[in-house]
């Protein structure tokens, strides 16, 4: 999936995204220096996080507009433009990271995706990660539908939000060992008075293209009235994040006992 990022915003009004990613870091347990790869880094919060924790790390994005924030906020750092389903580094790391990027690729695509994470890793290599899971912001979606509905549109949820099990079954096929999974609710608190209307602007584009402004923003009203009841708590919006969490490794190679 292709999305033009407004980084500014996305730093500012977002910064859930990678305050929260610190927990996936604590997953990371590679030797202090070794090299590890922040795939989907973004503004480059949580590739500085790696790098204050010890690692040599590299981030890559394929966002031309996040890698200048990046770039500008944490100077002598290297972060490199790339497509995380069609990446190669030029050495192996030992270990590849990840928070909040992979809901954005098609479930066709993560194949692709873990094919090159495999390739990027040592053997023993671990590969950490979080992003959203099955049923991830259920409600918000769920009121979006209707609100399509309700004018004869179909609603197509844009995000890949697998199971446990799904997920661990595509790293299996892919060569690695799954070695940590969960799945867990993390109602998360959004920015201002217009949180939700402004995290569906931000983040729910492609359902609306062929839809004018206008049509746009009253479905956009009526979905956030819908939830005002489900998702305004004392003052505050939340959207209805689950998180799937995971750890794996690229086995090490085996010395067969036979030979
Ligand atoms: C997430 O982090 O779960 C997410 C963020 C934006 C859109 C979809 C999912």
């Amino acid at each position: 999936m292709n999305i033009r990022w407004d980084a500014e915003k996305y730093t500012s009004n977002f910064s859930f995204v990678h305050r929260y990613g610190s927990g996936v870091l604590d997953l990371l347990d590679a030797g202090a220096g070794g090299a590890v790869l922040d795939l989907g880094c973004g503004n480059g919060a949580l590739t500085k996080a790696l790098q204050d924790r010890g690692f040599a790390a590299v981030g890559l994005d394929a966002s031309e507009e996040l890698l200048r924030v990046a770039r500008a906020s944490y100077p002598g750092m290297e972060f490199v433009r790339g497509d995380a389903t069609d990446f190669a580094l030029p050495a192996p790391v030992d270990a590849v990271f990840s928070n909040a990027v992979f809901h954005w690729i098609d479930a066709e695509r993560q194949r692709d995706m873990l094919r090159c994470v495999h390739r990027a890793l040592k053997p023993g290599g671990q590969f950490v990660f979080e992003f959203g899971g099955s049923g991830n912001n259920r409600r918000i979606h769920a009121a979006l539908a209707a609100a399509f509905e309700r004018r004869g549109r179909c609603y197509r949820m844009p995000f890949y939000f697998p199971t446990v099990g799904e997920y661990a079954a595509l790293l299996e096929e892919a060569g690695f060992e799954v070695r940590f999974a969960v799945l867990f609710d993390r109602p998360t608190e959004l920015t201002g008075p217009d949180g939700l209307k402004d995290w569906i602007d931000m983040f729910v584009k492609a359902p609306f293209a062929g839809i004018g402004a206008e049509e746009r923003a009253e479905i956009v009203d009526e979905a956030v009235e819908a939830l005002r009841s489900e998702l305004r708590v004392d003052g505050k919006w939340y959207a209805d994040y689950v998180r799937l969490r995971m750890k794996a490794a690229r086995p090490k190679e085996a010395s067969s006992p036979c030979e």
